[in-house]
């Protein structure tokens, strides 16, 4: 809606019912969601704005199912990736994570998944180029359309990936200076979300060109 429309429409709206417009309008632009262990995300400014009127919540972790896929040289393809859960603490134990290396974490964008043929390249390019730790993150279940939806949800993902990161910092000794996420489309906006979290985080690259 143009600002002078909202103007006009102000204007002809009687004292009672502009109160009543502006508890509606709070309600849909003051809403928020929280989710265990990764806080609260509201639909305040700047997620509502005049260039986004309509801000929608994210999903929930159950809905977007998160999974981080490991690869390592010692796992290079998918038939032998590695599930690692920032909630199992085994999980990242008995794999190929090793906390004195380099980590790479892949993040794709709109309506793209981890198996996605451009992450397998960039997976054995990695591995090809030095002994990384390999992390794609796969969020395909949150990622499709409506776009605003999916923009929504790289909050979420972005703590998720913070809540990970703290993790192999904390409990498995890895150093942040060696946490390198790089982003493609929605997956740069995810890096960012995530950096956001984290103090000292080794780099972050963003490719926002295109889809
Ligand atoms: C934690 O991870 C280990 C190793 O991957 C797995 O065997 C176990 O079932 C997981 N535990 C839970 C509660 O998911
Ligand atoms: C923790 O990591 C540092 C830096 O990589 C290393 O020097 C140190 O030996 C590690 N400590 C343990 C207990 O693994």
């Amino acid at each position: 809606m143009s600002l002078s429309l909202l103007v006009f429409y102000t204007a002809v709206i009687s004292a009672p019912s502009l109160g009543f417009l502006i508890d509606t309008v709070q309600q849909i632009t003051h809403r928020q969601i929280c989710y265990t262990g990764l806080g609260c995300f509201a639909t305040d400014p700047p997620f509502t704005s005049l260039q986004r009127p309509l801000s929608v919540l994210p999903d929930s972790p159950d809905v977007i199912q998160t999974t981080f896929l490991l690869y390592t040289r010692s796992n290079p393809t998918t038939t032998n990736e590695q599930i690692l859960s920032a909630s199992n603490l085994t999980s990242i134990a008995t794999s190929y994570f090793n906390s004195q290396k380099q980590t790479k974490f892949i993040v794709h964008g709109f309506t793209h998944n981890g198996h996605r043929q451009w992450i397998r390249n960039m997976v054995a390019q990695l591995l090809i180029k030095d002994d990384y730790n390999v992390i794609v993150v796969d969020w395909g279940h949150g990622s499709g359309i409506p776009y605003t939806q999916a923009t929504a949800n790289t909050r979420v993902v972005g703590a998720q990936i913070a809540q990970l990161i703290t993790v192999l910092q904390q409990s498995f000794n890895a150093s942040m200076g060696d946490m390198h996420i790089i982003g493609h489309s929605l997956g740069a906006h995810i890096s960012g979300y995530a950096g956001e979290r984290l103090q000292h985080l080794g780099r972050i690259t963003g490719k926002l060109s295109s889809f």
